[in-house]
């Protein structure tokens, strides 16, 4: 048995975690907090947070702009923005978009590089240390070294990854998911899913990392009936923490694999969540690795409590009522696109753009 485990990130879970260790945010005299427009305040974590510096005698900036699938544009603007006010180091809240949002704007703090350079070039420089909160159940970006951006010029999504992105520490708070509306709790948890799932199938996964990966699992297989049912308790919310925080610890070393190479295509031309767009993919990539992966996929159909992949694209499908008909020019395109993308290479059976245009054509070939 050989394997490697790396998780550099303090992660505190658990009601009340920020007040209870307002010791971890002295990281520097003043922070830059990034933000969208109304999640850090709906949550409850902006107060938390603002109580704890105030308390602490820590000055903060506070940039939330951040809108979905960020784009490089906004990161250079909120790097000029941080470099302005001379901050120590950043607080991210909010679901994956100001996370990593924020990871970009730490690193392009102390790189003197194009935000573009994030993309194609390696740090050279350690990027200022960031505190995550998230308030949603999804990326696991809290703990892990990804930043995933929207590169218009590419039209696409491609994500960066450096040891320095590791948050320092991450506050993951399932309180500061109860304001979230029911459709994103959803979507977000198909994206936790679709890490735990990416992560068992990958090239890189090793008997460490499945541990983790079907520890998520089975915390996800016990909120699918109340997602289903739209009846979401706090103790699924907690739950959907816990799935999300272990699935972002296990993509940290697998990476994901080909439901997100296809997924971002969804996302970026059909505006599709990144959640959903992962969803809608789900059963034909099982079905596609299966021969690869035998008794993984037996494992997953069986934790999921499902007999076959009809029953998997059923319930992945349940409250989305506008699986897209894409043309076959955009399956071409959409093919193409997702061959770029690194994660292509860690799917469990080899996997050539022809494989990749008959899947969205099977998916999404409207017939
Ligand atoms: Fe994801």
């Amino acid at each position: 048995m050989i394997f490697e485990f790396n998780m550099p990130v303090n992660l505190m879970f658990g009601n009340g975690v920020i007040k209870k260790n307002s010791e971890k945010f002295k990281l520097g005299k003043k922070a830059l907090i990034v933000t969208g427009r109304n999640s850090a305040r709906l949550s409850g974590a902006f107060d938390d947070i603002s109580d704890v510096l105030f308390a602490s005698g820590i000055e903060y900036v506070l940039f939330d702009k951040i809108v979905s699938n960020p784009n490089l544009a906004i990161v250079a603007e909120g790097t000029k923005f941080a470099k302005e006010n001379n901050v120590d180091f950043i607080i991210a809240v909010g679901g994956g978009s100001p996370l990593d949002a924020a990871k970009a704007i730490a690193a392009l703090y102390t790189n003197d590089i194009e935000s573009i350079d994030l993309i194609l070039k390696k740090l050279e420089k350690p990027s200022l240390p960031i505190i995550a909160v998230p308030t949603t159940s999804g990326t696991g970006s809290e703990v892990t070294q990804y930043s995933v951006l929207t590169i218009p010029s590419m039209k696409t999504k491609k994500s960066f990854a450096s040891p320095w992105s590791f948050p320092k520490v991450a506050f993951a708070d399932p309180r500061y998911t109860y304001s979230l509306p029911n459709g994103i709790t959803i979507d977000t948890a198909f994206d936790a899913f679709s890490h735990l799932l990416e992560s068992y199938y990958s090239k890189r996964s090793t008997l460490f990392n499945d541990v983790i990966a079907i520890e998520g699992i089975e915390a996800f297989a016990q909120c699918m009936e109340n997602l289903k049912d739209n009846e979401i308790t706090k103790t699924t919310r907690e739950k959907l923490m816990y799935a999300s925080c272990l699935g972002g610890i296990t993509i940290s070393h697998t990476g994901t694999t080909l439901i997100h190479a296809m997924g971002y295509s969804l996302t970026y031309f059909r505006k599709f969540s990144h959640g959903r767009a992962n969803a809608m993919i789900m059963a034909e990539y099982m079905k596609f690795n299966e021969a690869s992966v035998p008794e993984k996929t037996k494992k997953v159909l069986n934790l999921l409590g499902f007999s076959g992949f009809d029953e998997v694209e059923d319930y992945f499908g349940f409250g989305n009522d506008k699986i897209p008909v894409l043309s076959d020019e955009e399956c071409k395109m959409f093919a193409t696109l997702a061959m770029g993308q690194g994660s292509v290479k860690l799917n469990p059976r080899l996997v050539e753009e022809d494989d990749i245009y008959n899947l969205y054509r099977k998916i999404f070939g409207g017939s």
